[in-house]
């Protein structure tokens, strides 16, 4: 066993990787780990500052500096003891991992533009997300479902994603992906709740249960360009937009805010539901963002005698997709488990990866992660003469 009794600075190194289960830092450089006490037998005292009172994953820190401080040698256990940080404390936090200018690795930079807004950090050209926007024609052929199972794909397939509920009037995604908690606020930054991987931002979390939302333009707006600006997305490699029906204000407002965004279109079979769907990509063409799939929902059941029974009819997506010039990237079965499973927050593509409609929003994830993954343009800037 250890002779020589750790010190302070062996915790403080052991307690470095250690991250924040929210913010993905080390809390160290965040500042939250506030004092560290060599007591006798093997005991160390170590204090630690939550970024919130009532941090919802105080557990989960908890289990992590135990298990990371008890792996040194000379480490018995731990006494471990909460504080909370103050104003300023959490001001350093969100300059710190959130800057001013939109993008934590871009440090410090005040923001530009208008003086008291930021940037939107998707807009930018050095910007490593692809913002992709879920459309329809019409409501109700599963637009929501889709964005759900797809971010919950990528995710499985290891890309960093988020999903911005820009439904605001009928949103869904909290219940669908099954967040259990709100956003955390750290200085005016949004921290997003995650699950399955994904970290996700609506509406819902902000207005009283059965409320329903009565806000028009101007204050949409600004809601949506919160969505994009305030919260803490960390560059995910993917930020999927759960658009609304139709084409109104919030669809202009999303393509000005991300112009570097692909719209995918989600129909049903029915050529009558296509005829629809291509408003959606008139819309697109309206807004100036490219379509750049489309992807076909609740194409066939599967009866219990093992048949494909096409409830829908056939053929809207390959007309869809023949219309537009781009690939269906997919057909989903209509299946019970599916709609269960935005019912009660555990996405089919998460509790039944086996499933088929689990392994089609694997497919087309693969095909818009890997197949259709931007190529680096060539920059004139760059060339070295
Ligand atoms: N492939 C499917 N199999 C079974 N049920 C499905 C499928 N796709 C969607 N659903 C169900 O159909 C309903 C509508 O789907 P969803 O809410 O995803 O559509 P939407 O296009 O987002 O609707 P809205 O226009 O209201 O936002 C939901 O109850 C959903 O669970
Ligand atoms: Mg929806």
């Amino acid at each position: 066993m250890a002779s020589t009794p750790v010190t302070e600075d062996q915790v403080i190194d052991a307690l470095r990787p250690v991250e924040d289960p929210e913010l993905h830092r080390s809390i160290v450089d965040l500042g939250m780990l506030k004092a560290v006490q060599i007591r006798d037998n093997g005991v160390v005292g170590v204090l630690v500052a939550l970024t919130v009172p009532g941090c919802p994953l105080k557990g989960e820190i908890t289990r992590r500096v135990s298990e990371a401080a008890t792996e040194l040698d000379g480490v018995e256990s731990i006494d471990l003891e909460f504080t909370v940080m103050t104003d300023e404390e959490r001001e350093k936090v969100r300059m710190l991992v959130h800057g001013g200018g939109g993008s934590a690795t871009a440090g410090a930079n005040q923001a530009h533009g208008h003086a008291e807004g930021r940037e939107i950090p998707f807009a930018k050209n050095s910007s490593k997300t692809r913002p992709l926007l879920i459309s329809s024609g019409k409501g109700g052929v599963g637009k929501s479902s889709v964005t759900t199972n797809l971010a919950v794909a990528l995710a499985e397939q290891g890309y960093t994603v988020g999903v911005v509920d820009a439904d605001i009037y009928g949103y869904s995604i909290p219940r669908m992906l099954g967040t259990d908690r709100d956003p955390v606020v750290i200085d005016e930054m949004l921290v997003p709740p995650a699950m399955w991987g994904v970290r996700c931002i609506s509406i819902g979390y902000f207005v009283p249960e059965g409320q329903a939302v009565i806000w028009r333009g101007p204050m949409l707006h600004k809601a949506l360009e919160q969505f994009l600006t305030d919260v803490f997305w960390d560059e995910p490699d993917f930020l999927l937009i759960d658009m609304p029906p139709g084409t109104g204000d919030i669809a202009l407002s999303l393509a000005q805010y991300l112009p570097r965004g692909e719209v995918f279109v989600v129909t049903t079979p029915q050529p009558a539901a296509q005829k629809v769907a291509s408003l959606s990509a008139a819309m697109a063409a309206k807004v100036n963002l490219p379509v750049r799939g489309v992807i076909e929902n609740m194409s066939w059941f599967t009866g219990d005698d093992g048949k494909r029974y096409e409830i829908f009819g056939s053929g809207g997506g390959e007309l869809l997709a023949q219309e537009l010039e781009v690939p269906l990237l997919g057909k989903l079965p209509l299946v019970p488990e599916l709609r269960e499973g935005g019912d009660n927050g555990r996405p089919i593509t998460a509790v039944d990866p086996d499933s088929e409609a689990a392994q089609m929003f694997q497919q087309i994830a693969t095909k818009i992660a890997v197949d259709m993954k931007p190529k680096k343009v060539f920059s004139e800037k760059l060339k070295i003469l």
